[in-house]
C-alpha cells in the first residue's frame, strides 16, 4: 500500500551545509544568517525590510505591539484561519470581533467587515468605537488563506476610509500575488510563516514584513527583549557594554541554524511554487474528470495561488446530502477510511469562533458565521508536495472514488 503524507518539506544538501556552516562559526543565535535570510525574503516579496522571528504566530504579535495595537481595542478578523490569528490578538491585549468568509476562496469577506463596522461602531474624535463596549477599533487582520490573496484592496479601502490600520496574516502566502504585486506589497505590513506545512521552512519560523523603516527598528528592539542595539552590531565593536532598553520587549529571535536553512530554501521557493502550482493544476483535472463530489480550488482571474495547502470542499448537492452537520460527519469518515489506505488528509482549518476558548468568553455560536462553519466541517486538503509523482496524485483521487462509491 502506499503511503502519502499530507506534505512534505523539499531540501537537498545545501540545507545541511548551511547548517554545518553555522555550527562551524560558533554563531548559532540570531546573527548575520537571519539578516541575510531577512533581506532575500524581503528581496523575493519586492519589499524594504523583513523581521524574522520564531514563528508566524510571534511574527503576528511582534508586528501587532509594533503598530499600537493593545487593550481597549479592538481588531476586525475572518472567523476561519488557523487559531494563532485570534490568539496573537489576544496575546496583544486586544479583542477579535470575527467576520465572516467566502466559500470558493475561504478568504475574508470585505463587505462582512463594512456591515460589521456600521452595525457595531460609532465615529467619536476621528475614532471608531463599539457602541456596546466603548472599545476603539484599531484595524482589521486579514488573512490570505492556503497561499491565496483575499480581496486586500477591499480591505484597505475600508480601512482608508475609516482610518484603520491592517495587518495582513500570510502564514500560507510566501509568493502569493494579485497582478504582479506579491502579499505584503499592498502597503500593510504581512507577516509570514516557515512552519514545515508551509513552501519553504526553518523548522519553526516566521517573519513580519514592511516597508517602513521605523517599524522596522520599533519591531527589531521589541524582537530582542527591546535591546536598542542587535548581538550582531555589538559584535562589531565596543560590545561590552550592554546597551539602552527603552521598551519592554519579547525574545522572539530566529536562530542563526534556522537563518542558515532559511538561505538554502528560499533559493528553491520558486521552484517548490512551480512544482505545486503544476500539481495543482493536475488535482483540478483529475477531480474534474473523476471526482465531481470535490469542489477544488479557484484561482480568481488576475490572482497567482501557491497552493501552501490544496484545499477542496465537498459538494453536498452532488452527494444528496441535506444538511452541513450531515455532511461533516460524511466528511469525517470519509478522511478516516482514507487514512486507511495510506491517504494522509486534514480539514481546512477551524471556524475559531466554534473552538472552546473564544465560544465560552464570547459567546459565538456556529451559525453565526455560516460560511466559516461550512468550511470547518466540509473542508478537505489534498495531500500536496514536490516529491509526488503524477501516479500518487492519481493514486489519491482513485482511493477518494473508490471509498466514496462504497461508503
Ligand atoms: C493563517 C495562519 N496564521 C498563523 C499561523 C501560525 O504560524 P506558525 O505556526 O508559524 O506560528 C498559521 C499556521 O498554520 C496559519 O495558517
Amino acid at each position: 500500500m502506499r503511503k502519502i503524507p499530507v506534505t512534505k518539506p523539499y531540501f537537498d544538501e545545501e540545507e545541511l551545509e548551511q547548517i554545518k556552516g553555522s555550527l562551524d562559526s560558533g554563531w548559532v543565535a540570531n546573527g548575520p544568517r537571519c539578516v541575510e535570510f531577512e533581506k532575500k525574503i524581503a528581496e523575493h516579496e519586492g519589499i524594504k525590510e523583513g523581521v524574522a522571528t520564531t514563528s508566524c504566530t510571534t511574527a503576528l504579535h511582534l508586528a501587532m505591539v509594533g503598530e499600537w495595537m493593545g487593550p481597549g481595542m479592538d481588531a476586525i478578523v475572518p472567523a476561519f484561519t488557523f487559531v494563532a490569528t485570534e490568539n496573537s490578538i489576544v496575546a496583544a491585549g486586544a479583542t477579535p470581533v470575527m467576520v465572516d468568509i467566502h466559500e470558493e476562496t475561504f478568504n475574508v469577506d470585505a463587505e462582512a467587515v463594512r456591515e460589521i463596522i456600521s452595525r457595531d461602531y460609532v465615529m467619536k474624535d476621528g475614532k471608531l468605537v463599539n457602541s456596546e463596549t466603548g472599545n476603539v477599533l484599531w484595524g482589521i487582520v486579514p488573512v490570505h488563506e492556503f497561499g491565496l490573496c483575499c480581496d486586500i484592496y477591499a480591505i484597505n479601502a475600508i480601512a482608508e476610509e475609516y482610518g484603520l490600520k491592517v495587518i495582513e496574516d500570510a502564514a500560507c502566502a510566501l509568493g502569493a500575488k494579485i497582478g504582479d504585486k506579491h502579499q505584503g506589497g499592498f502597503g500593510n505590513t504581512s507577516c509570514v510563516s516557515f512552519h514545515p506545512r508551509k513552501s519553504i521552512t526553518t523548522g519553526e519560523g516566521g517573519m513580519v514584513l514592511t516597508d517602513d523603516p521605523e517599524l522596522a527598528t520599533r519591531m527589531r528592539e521589541l524582537r530582542s527583549h527591546g535591546n536598542s542595539v542587535s548581538a550582531a552590531e555589538r559584535d562589531k565593536g565596543k560590545g561590552f557594554l550592554l546597551p539602552e532598553f527603552n521598551v519592554a520587549g519579547f525574545n522572539y529571535r530566529m536562530t542563526d541554524i534556522q537563518g542558515g536553512m532559511g538561505l538554502a530554501q528560499v533559493k528553491k521557493l520558486d521552484f517548490i511554487i512551480d512544482s505545486k502550482r503544476e500539481k495543482a493544476k493536475y488535482y483540478n483535472e483529475l477531480i474534474t474528470e473523476k471526482l465531481p463530489e470535490l469542489i477544488f480550488p479557484i484561482e480568481p482571474e488576475g490572482y497567482f495561488h501557491t497552493y501552501q495547502s490544496y484545499v477542496c470542499m465537498l459538494d453536498l448537492k452532488k452527494l444528496g446530502i441535506g444538511s452541513v452537520e450531515e455532511g461533516g460527519e460524511y466528511r469525517n469518515k470519509l478522511l478516516a477510511l482514507l487514512e486507511e489506505r495510506g491517504v494522509a488528509t486534514r480539514q481546512g482549518t477551524h471556524a475559531v469562533h466554534t473552538l472552546g476558548y473564544y465560544k465560552n468568553r464570547f459567546g459565538y455560536k456556529a451559525e453565526d458565521f455560516p460560511h466559516a462553519y461550512a468550511c470547518d466541517r466540509l473542508s478537505i486538503t489534498l495531500p500536496l508536495y514536490v516529491q509526488m509523482t503524477d501516479e500518487d496524485q492519481q493514486y489519491v483521487i482513485d482511493q477518494f472514488r473508490d471509498v466514496i462509491d462504497n461508503m
